[in-house]
């Protein structure tokens, strides 16, 4: 297996609209290849689209972090807030927790916040109507849209936001330091505790109330865990489409005849919603995995328990574009394509996927949000 040495991993991008160069080139030459970092750490990279497909479908490919060989990213890599969450474990304990959350993320219940989504953007749209120009959008619509619709389905007061918004932003810093990551962890989970404290009290029509009163009073979760949850939750929903709502509009503004045709024919928003994501690839922090078995990705024998060789890291943004790649050339070319992206992961393992964004229930992988409003629900 070929090598390649990263100076830095991942790497850095010239221009922030387009993925490093760098990448596209080991997708072409070595689509599975040997990394070594800076830091003398090494790893396997894949990078092609149908090799990373098959392996984030892998049951032999473990996402706990803490078994040996598991690939830090960072040198010294301090203990991640998602360890021993759902996230970063395997099998029974991950698919638990998809199951209890499961009935808040079907395209149904995506159907039924429409009415309050629309509202919310009808708000954003108009406040903008009445201020000065230039207006900022990021701040006007792309973060208050998910972050008041997230609010609304977990049962956070709105009001509260500056909590859970700032110590959002230090936590998926790749810059912020231990202590900070700590310290804004430490925020947003005392902060939940007290609101989970509350729900108990007073329960309410909402995500949070419906966990503590099936799940905690039940004793089939403990507090703490309940309190992990909602704060994964939180974080990972608004920031993610905060940031694709912004990046979208970039890319419609800069591709003039796709935006054109999207006014003209509003059918064509539910393709272009699969392409945005594709093109966009927001998640562009590489999946890590450890090999448990010894196993073949892309014709490479990957060993496990070989010091290097049981590391393992897929690279989302990399799979789906190239830096110079644009958007499909008609979004009318879009209605019955594959856009054959991982921008919201991928597994086939339907509903309780391993590797799959939780917001994305609809079988056919899509976005459940973006499905709600389509021919899927219907
Ligand atoms: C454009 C919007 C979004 C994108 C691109 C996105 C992308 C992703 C990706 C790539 C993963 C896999 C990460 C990994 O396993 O390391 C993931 C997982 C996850 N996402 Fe999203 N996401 C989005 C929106 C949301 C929303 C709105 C929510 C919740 C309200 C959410 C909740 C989650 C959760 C809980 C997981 C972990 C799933 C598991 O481990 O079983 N995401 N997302």
């Amino acid at each position: 297996m070929i090598e390649r040495i990263f100076a830095q991993f991942p790497a850095q991008r010239r221009c922030p609209f387009h993925p490093p160069e760098e990448y596209a080139h080991v997708q072409r030459d070595q689509p599975v290849c040997r990394i070594r970092l800076a830091s003398g750490r090494e790893a396997i990279l894949v990078t092609r689209y149908d090799d990373v497909r098959a392996a984030l479908d892998d049951k032999r490919l473990s996402a706990d972090e803490t078994r040996p060989g598991y690939p830090f990213l960072y040198e010294g890599a301090f203990e991640s807030p998602l360890k021993g969450t759902f996230m970063r474990v395997d099998g029974e304990p991950h698919v638990r927790v998809r199951r209890m959350l499961a009935k808040d993320f079907t395209v149904k219940r995506a159907q039924q916040l429409r009415v309050h989504i629309e509202a919310i953007v009808d708000d954003c749209l108009e406040a903008m109507a009445g201020r000065a120009r230039p207006l900022d959008l990021v701040q006007e619509l792309a973060f208050p849209v998910p972050s008041r619709t997230i609010c609304h389905l977990l049962g956070v007061p709105y009001r509260d936001r500056e909590v859970f918004e700032s110590n959002t932003r230090a936590m998926i810093n790749h810059r912020s330091t231990r202590e900070q990551v700590q310290a804004a962890v430490a925020a947003v989970y005392g902060y939940l505790d007290g609101l989970v404290a509350a729900k108990q009290a007073s329960p309410a029509d909402d995500l949070i109330s419906r966990l503590v009163h099936e799940e905690l009073a039940t004793g089939r979760i403990e507090r703490q865990e309940l309190v992990t949850i909602v704060l994964i939750l939180l974080v990972g929903g608004h920031e993610t489409t905060a940031t694709m709502i912004g990046l979208g509009t970039f890319a419609l503004l800069e591709h003039r005849v796709q935006l054109d045709e999207l006014v003209r024919e509003p059918a064509l928003w539910e393709p272009a919603v699969d392409e945005l994501l594709r093109h966009q690839t927001i998640a562009q922090s590489p999946m890590q995995r450890v090999a448990l078995t010894d196993l073949e990705i892309g014709g490479e024998r990957i060993r496990a328990g070989d010091r290097s060789a049981s590391m393992f890291i897929a690279t989302l943004a990399v799979t789906s574009r190239s830096s110079t790649d644009r958007i499909s050339a008609s979004a009318r070319l879009l209605r019955d394509s594959n856009s054959r992206s991982c921008s919201v992961g991928c597994s086939h393992d339907f509903p309780l996927s391993r590797s799959r964004c939780l917001a994305t229930r609809c079988r056919c992988g899509r976005p459940t949000w973006a499905c709600s409003a389509s021919r899927h629900y219907r």
